[in-house]
């Protein structure tokens, strides 16, 4: 039985592996790829995303293209970690296969009216902005999703784009709330799990070796991420953190974790985004979110290599 997923994505170069390790899985039934701003502006998200279709030859996926700037503010992206195109570290090209002219949240909103509900998970890699228009738009839509699993977050990591907030919440920390509030489940993969899978030089080699123009790509991405993250984090190598949604959805029995309230900052500027995760359960909030808290590096980069290797 494959599951049905929607990735919604901001790409950048850790998306664009996740994207192709969901290409590259026949468990996975991929309806469709939501774009939003985020890492770079809408118009190269949508452009990247159909570059990692192209390249997989997949162009029968459907690309759509969504919000471009969060639902009540300014919007914040981050070439200063993925290069100006998003993409940056392998030579790109203006991909062929058309751009849906549906939005985004109207692919969000009919997908999920159409089809059985509880069949379809939600797989957001970049700010929620395009879910929670969807879910304030259509909110009988809610109740049809089966579950999110999302790249977002933090706990003992804190942050990444401010000393408190990690990228993909601080920039529409309203969306997140929405998410987080929708009472469907939800299973956050935060810095605290991407910040243990760290690409290392053995793996960028590993995927060149491949002799492929994927694993071409992939240690092109690999590398760039792998070098500016060193550097950042002085540490022997860089998270590939939007990956790791679709290894959850492959191979739970890799990560662990636990069942935490989690709530969103979104009033105070010092704390902006702030995914506030009661891992103790020192309050007697409701538990809405599976935190995940780690993951098995070597099996993760296993399965990411040898899926990887059959495209
Ligand atoms: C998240 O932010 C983006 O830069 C990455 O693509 C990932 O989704 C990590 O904080
Ligand atoms: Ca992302």
């Amino acid at each position: 039985m494959t599951r049905k997923i929607i990735i919604d994505t901001d790409p950048g170069q850790d998306d664009a592996v996740a994207i192709l390790l969901a290409l590259a899985s026949p468990e996975l039934d991929l309806l469709g790829i939501t774009c939003v701003a985020g890492n770079v502006p809408l118009a190269l998200t949508s452009r990247n995303a159909r570059i990692v279709c192209e390249l997989a030859g997949r162009t029968e996926v459907p690309v759509y293209p969504g919000c471009d700037r969060p639902m009540s503010r300014d919007l914040r992206t981050a070439e200063h970690v993925h290069g100006g195109t998003g993409l940056d570290g392998v030579e790109l090209w203006e991909p062929q296969m058309p751009l849906q002219d549906t939005h985004a949240v109207d692919f969000l909103i009919e997908t999920l009216r159409r089809e059985a509900p509880g069949t379809v998970t939600l797989c957001p890699m970049g700010p929620l902005t395009n879910i929670g228009t969807a879910f304030t738009r259509a909110p009988d839509i809610v109740e049809k999703v089966q579950e999110i699993v999302l790249m977002g977050g933090a706990y003992f990591e804190v942050g990444n784009i401010t000393p408190a907030a990690e990228f993909n919440i601080y920039v529409d920390p309203e969306a997140a709330e929405i998410v987080f509030k929708s009472g469907r489940p939800i299973t956050v993969l935060p810095l605290d799990a991407s910040h243990k899978a760290l690409t290392t030089a053995e793996h960028v080699q590993g995927f060149r070796t491949m002799g492929t123009r994927v694993g071409d790509a992939v240690a092109g991405w690999t590398d760039f991420f792998e070098r500016f993250d060193k550097e950042k984090y002085a540490s022997p190598g860089a998270p590939l953190h939007d990956p790791l949604v679709i290894a959850w959805l492959l191979k739970p029995d890799l990560f662990s974790g636990r069942q935490v309230n989690v709530e969103i900052e979104t009033l105070s500027d010092l704390t902006r985004g702030m995914t506030v995760a009661d891992w103790w359960g020192v309050t007697d909030r409701p538990k809405n979110a599976f935190f995940v808290g780690d993951v098995d590096a070597a099996g993760f980069f296993a399965l990411l290599t040898e899926r990887i290797g059959r495209l």
